[in-house]
């Protein structure tokens, strides 16, 4: 080993290292040069048989070359692993806040509609639905309502080009579950109606209904007002008056219309009940014979009782709403005080 010897060993060991593709790579230079029976140990121990003029260059240089390569090894290890660090992905960080996402709650018309379907479930009525597009056959022949009859009119209702229209009542499920079972019928039907309102705090032209029927012999009035007003303090508490008016529906006689006392003012008179401390909730009334014969029900025979009420009054006096717009806004500062 001479000094010009030496100078080409370094070369060629420097460029090794700066060309090693990885860490694998920079490990074999590393052997291969430093490693205890690499060139430069070797090139040291055999010093002694190195011509003595060129003796302390050729020392010098291996030492130099030690050094040298040793740093440029290191320096390209701690170049490799930045690369490969930029190059995976971000570590999760475990201790950051999870993603918030408001919890959804029931909408309090479906909450009063669960309730309605409880209460009354406790008394033997099942729940049955029918469609919001009717014939006018089930919204309103089958109803014994004649032709000349307001509620046909097209400033009442939202008519289809087909001739069906949006149900203006719940009432037209009690002529479909009548059609397809036979008596005893014991069903309350919740449901969506449309009628053409102009809406303002207590009407709007899309609200909810909760259907009654019970039909089946010895049905009576006083079946109809016991059931009503157990429901009333089941729904809003003990301290709840009700009360029954005279009405007329084409579909019972005799008709009634039943108010609950205002939950909101506590029967004192406000806006909600229209100061008069009384809310009108359900129409109601025994089944006229004429719907039993249009759906092939004995008539003589069979007695009962048909309601309909309207979910947002409801739902109004029993949270204190005094707008029915409220319900459908989706505004979720109103929606979150149900939650
Ligand atoms: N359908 C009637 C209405 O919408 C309410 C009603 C139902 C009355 C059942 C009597 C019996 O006004």
């Amino acid at each position: 080993m001479n000094a010009q010897e030496m100078l080409t060993l370094k070369e060629t060991a420097l460029a090794e290292a700066g060309a090693a593709a990885g860490v694998v790579d920079l490990e074999a230079v590393r052997v291969r040069y430093l490693g205890r029976n690499g060139l430069l140990p070797k090139i040291m121990k055999g010093l002694k048989e190195v011509d003595p003029a060129e003796r302390a260059d050729v020392g010098q240089a291996a030492n130099a070359l030690k050094q040298e390569l040793g740093s440029l090894l290191d320096a390209r290890r701690a170049a490799l692993a930045a690369a490969a660090a930029a190059k995976a992905p971000a570590a999760f960080d475990y201790s950051l806040p999870g993603r918030w996402r408001p919890p959804g709650s029931m909408h309090p018309i479906s909450m009063v509609i669960a309730d309605v379907a409880r209460i009354f479930g406790r008394l033997g009525f099942t729940v049955a639905d029918g469609p919001d597009v009717e014939t006018r056959y089930h919204n309103f022949e089958a109803l014994n309502t004649p032709e000349h009859h307001p509620s046909l009119d097209a400033q009442d209702t939202f008519w289809l080009e087909t001739g069906e229209l949006l149900r203006t009542q719940t009432s037209p499920v009690q002529i479909r579950v009548m059609e397809r079972s036979q008596p005893p019928v014991r069903i309350i039907t919740p449901g969506r109606c449309y009628r053409r309102d102009k809406t303002d705090a207590t009407h709007s032209a899309n609200f909810h209904q909760v259907e009654g029927l019970y039909v089946d012999r010895d049905v009576s009035m006083a079946d109809l007002k016991g059931v009503l007003a157990y429901f009333a303090r089941e729904m809003m508490g003990p301290g709840v008056g009700v009360r029954f008016r005279p009405h007329f529906f084409p579909f019972t006689e005799p008709s009634v219309e039943c108010d609950f006392s205002c939950h909101v003012c506590g029967g004192k008179g406000c806006r909600v009940c229209k100061h008069s401390g009384w809310i009108e909730i359900a129409g109601a009334g025994m089944v006229d014979p004429r719907v039993f014969s249009k759906v092939g029900y004995d008539a003589e025979a069979l007695t009962g009782y048909a309601f309909g009420m309207g979910v947002e009054r409801i739902a109004m006096i029993k949270y204190g709403v005094g707008d029915i717009r409220l319900f459908y806004e989706n505004d979720a500062r109103f929606l979150e005080q149900f939650a």
